[in-house]
This record gives C-alpha cells, structure tokens and sequence, in this order.
C-alpha cells in the first residue's frame, strides 16, 4: 500500500461519494476507496451496474465500512430515497472510473442509474476521472461530452497517457489513485497565497570531483518536496530548483532539475525575478573541488589532496537583491539550534527561518523544527514534513506583506 500521508490536510473528515462506472480502472477504485478512509475521508460508494460487475460491492463495503450501493433500485434502500439522500451532506462526488458511456449520459443529464442520478440531483463539487482506450477519447463525441461537462461546471481529472488495458498507448488511462487524493486535497485546500508566485530549492547538490566522484550530502529532498506541493495547493504558482533526488514532481509544480550548487544558483536566478517568496530548503555543498579532474582518479598509494574553494551563497545573493522577495532560509544543525539558527537568520537578513535538527529533518519522513522570525521562535511538534510543510505554508501567508 503507498504511502497516503503527504496528501492528508484539506481531506480530514470529508464526506465524498465515490461513483464506479464499469471499466477495468475500477480495481484501482478499491484502492483509492482505502487510500481515501486512511486520510479521515468518509467514503460512501455508489456503482454503477456495470462497475459492480468489475467489482462487487462487498469489496467496496469491506474498505469504506459504509453500505455500497449500486444500480438503482438497491433491495437494502430504507426510505427510497437513496438519489437525493446520499448526495446531502457530502462535500463532493468523485467518479473514477468514468467510462465513455458514464460520460455521455452525465453530459445528457441522464437519470438512468442511481449514481448518474445522484449526479443529476447533487448540490456539491462533482469530480469525473476518465478511463477509457484513447480512441474512445479522443472520439469528437467524448470531447464533445467533456466539454459539455467542463462548461457545465465540472471537474475533469486526467487521463493519463500511458499503457492501456487493451495493449494499446495513448490518453485514456484513469489517473493514480494517489494523484486522485492529491487533486481532491488541493481543491480543499485554503487558497492562502492564491496569486502569489514561489521559488525554491529543495535536496542535496553535487560537486564533482572527476567524472564520476563529487561531494554531496544525505538530504533527500523530502522537507523542500512537501513545502513546494503545500505551496501549489495553497493556491501559488511554484518552481522548484531541485539537486538530485528520487522523488516524483508534486503535482501543480515546475521542476528545474540541477546538479551542482552553480546550476542551482542559475536555476534560481532564471526563476526569481519579480516573484512574491523565495524558500531555500537545499542542503547546497558550502564547498566544490577547485578544479574536478578530466578523468577518473586512478587509485595509487599515496595521499591526495583536494582544493576546496566557496560556493556562491544562493539564498543570501537572493535576499541582498534590490527588490527580494520574501525569504525563508533553513538551517540544519547538529547543535546549539536555536543560537546558530538565530545567527543564520540575522546574517542573512531573512524575515523568517526554519531551523532543525540534523538528527531530526535529515533523510526522514518527519522533521521537528523552529520557525524563527521577528515575532520571536515558534517551535512546531514533531510530524511528518507533510504537516510541517503546511504549518510553514501558514506562517508565511500571515507575515507576506499584501500586495
Ligand atoms: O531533504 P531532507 O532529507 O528532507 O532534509 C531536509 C533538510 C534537513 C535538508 C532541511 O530541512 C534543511 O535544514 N535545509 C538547510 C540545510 C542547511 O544546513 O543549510 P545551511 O545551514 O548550510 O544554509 C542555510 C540556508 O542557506 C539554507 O536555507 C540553505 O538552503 C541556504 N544556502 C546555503 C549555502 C549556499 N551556498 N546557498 C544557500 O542558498
């Protein structure tokens, strides 16, 4: 089962309804349908006939722990009224999958089914997750009907491009159920830097020494991943300058991909000009080899030694420009944090730092961090970089000054 957690704080305590039309896709739904309840979602399930053939209700019933309804009249009804019931009270519907034909009769306004039904009855956000062969969606009639849709005010998620069921390759595929939760969480997500534009940095960086040795460092990029995916939630238009990790683009933000300390320093400066906060959370190699040889290093008995000269100070460089924007350092100390991170922050002349320890935010899911700012130091409990990320998200929409 992945790991959920990062996309948990606009979803707790949701009530959704979650449609299944019929399409292979539909076995991804259970996933989503538990993915969905470990983020404190209230999962009601509503399949269509053709869904419940793909899978059963019970499995649905099984993940959510509330009855799963399915074609129209369900013999388990209490009041017969279960089209204008289920949809009070929820905050949004999500159809994934929504097949070809799901689609055509939710742009008719067709109440053939309880779930197109409920659609048609709804008084809350509607959600549609096509899944279908490319063909099929590139056909003028499904573009038609999703257009009709779009106009009519709903919210179409994906496809994605990729494989198909069928073996062929093209749009069509139901997006992840992880982007799924993600898509959700950013819709109920308070949009507190909506119009504002973010740049940061994020992971290690790497100086080499020859063509296949360098310098680097055990960030892993997750604290500065999860602020960039908070940021974009949270309404801003995000790049991310980022060293070498293995993590995935969080979604609604531009990565400018960047080995060294040099590049991410050119990366930064092709990003920041005129934008609103500048967040450096890179580990950046204070140093790099002098001159990194042309060729490997051949072993040999004897001792070598590297020159190491300065790198360029990204973020002071940042906040020393005529016009900075807001800026938020970070400091990782092994010691003495609230003295070193204090000392950081004045030398750099930011309006707010995050500082924590090496033992604490290094590599791991969850981080235990200071904010520092001019109001004074504000500790935040121990959680995972998801939480934290939101917390800093907070603090900054409160001190950005407004436009
Ligand atoms: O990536 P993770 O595994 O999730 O770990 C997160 C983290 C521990 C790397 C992160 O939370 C963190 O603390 N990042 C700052 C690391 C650090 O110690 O930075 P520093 O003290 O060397 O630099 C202070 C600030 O100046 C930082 O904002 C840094 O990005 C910036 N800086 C430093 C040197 C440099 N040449 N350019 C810079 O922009």
């Amino acid at each position: 089962m992945p790991d959920y957690t990062h996309v948990i704080d606009g979803l707790r305590g949701r009530r959704i309804v979650l449609g299944v039309s019929g399409g292979i896709a539909a076995y991804k739904s259970a996933e989503l349908t538990r993915a969905l309840g470990h983020m404190g979602v209230d999962v009601h399930v509503v399949l269509t006939e053709a869904g419940a053939r793909f899978v059963t209700p019970l499995t649905f019933q099984a993940l959510s722990g509330n009855r799963a309804w399915s074609g129209f009249l369900d013999e388990k009804m209490e009041d017969g009224m279960p089209h204008i019931r289920l949809g009070r009270g929820m905050d949004a519907i999500l159809v994934a999958p929504a097949s070809a034909d799901f689609i055509a009769r939710l742009a008719a306004g067709l109440a053939s089914d309880l779930l197109s039904t409920l659609c048609l009855a709804r008084d809350c956000p509607l959600f549609v997750a096509p899944a279908m062969n490319r063909q099929m969606w590139e056909n003028p009639a499904t573009q038609r009907n999703v257009a009709t849709l779009q106009s009519d005010g709903v919210t179409i998620l994906g496809p994605a491009v990729g494989e198909q069921a069928c073996g062929e390759t093209g749009p069509g595929r139901m997006l992840e159920p992880e982007v799924l939760c993600e898509e959700l969480n950013a819709f109920f997500t308070p949009k507190l830097l909506a119009g504002r534009k973010v740049v940061l940095t994020a992971g290690p960086t790497f100086e080499a020494v020859d063509p296949v040795r360098g310098i680097t460092n055990a960030s892993s990029g997750k604290m500065g991943y999860a602020l960039a995916a908070a940021c974009a939630r949270a309404g801003s238009e995000v790049v991310l300058v980022s060293g070498p990790v293995a993590l995935p683009v969080p979604v609604g933000v531009r990565r400018i991909e960047v080995t060294s300390a040099l590049q991410m320093r050119d990366g930064v400066f092709a990003a920041v000009m005129g934008v609103d906060v500048f967040i450096a959370v890179a580990a950046v190699a204070d140093y790099r080899p002098a001159e990194p040889a042309v060729h490997k290093i051949k072993k040999s008995g004897a001792a070598i030694h590297l020159e190491l000269v300065p790198n360029p100070d990204i973020l002071a460089e940042v906040a020393a420009l005529p016009e900075a924007p807001f800026c938020v350092g970070f400091a990782a100390e092994s010691r003495d944090l609230d003295t070193f991170a204090e000392e950081k922050r004045r030398a750099k002349r930011l309006p707010m730092l995050v500082g924590n320890l090496i033992g604490d935010g290094l590599g791991g899911d969850e981080n235990t961090v200071v904010i520092y700012d001019e109001e004074g130091r504000h500790p935040l409990p121990r959680a995972p970089k998801t939480f934290i990320a939101r917390q800093i998200v907070e603090r900054i929409a409160r001190l950005l000054p407004t436009k």
